[in-house]
């Protein structure tokens, strides 16, 4: 007999400090993490390299259903190579963004999600998690803040491999970035109707943490 897996959805827009936060709160509960945005982005990566049009759903369908994603220990994995790293640079996000309007992509990353919580205790943070992916998941936060301060927390992260480029450069990636996601038609960026909303713009990592530690508390999922 199967007990039912606890699953914690942590959706909102580009640089609302999602991934940081999930894979801490992870840590904290000592539950996986997973990482939706990854899974889009090596799909976005590789669909990119071989020059697919993002609406030819025939040729994704075919490439897709060969297509090998792993993920062991945080890393992930395509066809047994470790891009973990070469998945984090922002034009890879952009890629991520542009394949993920394609549903067959949406299907395929929805699919492993799914299998994923089946059989584990997880955190997963994303667009659509609370809202289309896991729409029973036991808690749902959605985390945002302003797009200065989103920028702001992306420039500074960036600046020191990218020596040249500016804050308004990403402060321009962002706001196309929230566009995209958000106007999409398929599972665009929204919160879940239950979701509880956290703006984080004047809070900490670890002020969002104990927001969060609290509300799995007095959700009583740990018994
Ligand atoms: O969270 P991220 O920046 O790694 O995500 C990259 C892109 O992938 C994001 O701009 C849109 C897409 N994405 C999505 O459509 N749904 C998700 N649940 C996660 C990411």
């Amino acid at each position: 007999q199967k007990a039912k897996k606890i699953k914690i959805a942590i959706d909102g827009p580009a640089g609302s400090g999602k991934s940081t936060i999930a894979q801490n709160l992870a840590n904290l509960l000592n539950i996986n993490y997973l990482n939706s945005g990854a899974l889009y982005r090596i799909i976005g990566y590789y669909l990119n390299e071989r020059k697919i049009d993002p609406k030819d759903s025939k040729i994704i369908e075919n490439i897709l259903e060969k297509l090998n994603i792993e993920i062991k220990n945080n890393r992930y994995f395509l066809d047994g190579k470790d891009v973990t790293i070469t998945i984090k640079d922002s034009k890879i996000g952009d890629l991520a963004s542009l394949y993920s309007k394609n549903n067959i992509v949406r299907e395929k990353v929805n699919q492993i999600i799914k299998k994923i919580a089946e059989k584990d205790n997880i955190v997963v943070d994303g667009r659509d998690i609370g809202s289309v992916v896991l729409p029973d998941s036991d808690i749902k936060i959605y985390l945002t803040a302003s797009l200065e301060e989103r920028a702001k927390r992306r420039w500074n992260e960036e600046k020191e491999q990218k020596a040249n480029i500016s804050f308004t450069e990403i402060l321009e990636e962002i706001k196309n970035r929230d566009y995209n996601d958000s106007n999409r038609s398929i599972a665009p960026l929204k919160p879940a109707q239950d979701a509880i909303i956290i703006d984080t713009t004047n809070l900490s990592i670890e002020e969002v943490l104990q927001k969060i530690l609290k509300i799995v508390k007095e959700s009583g999922i740990y018994g």
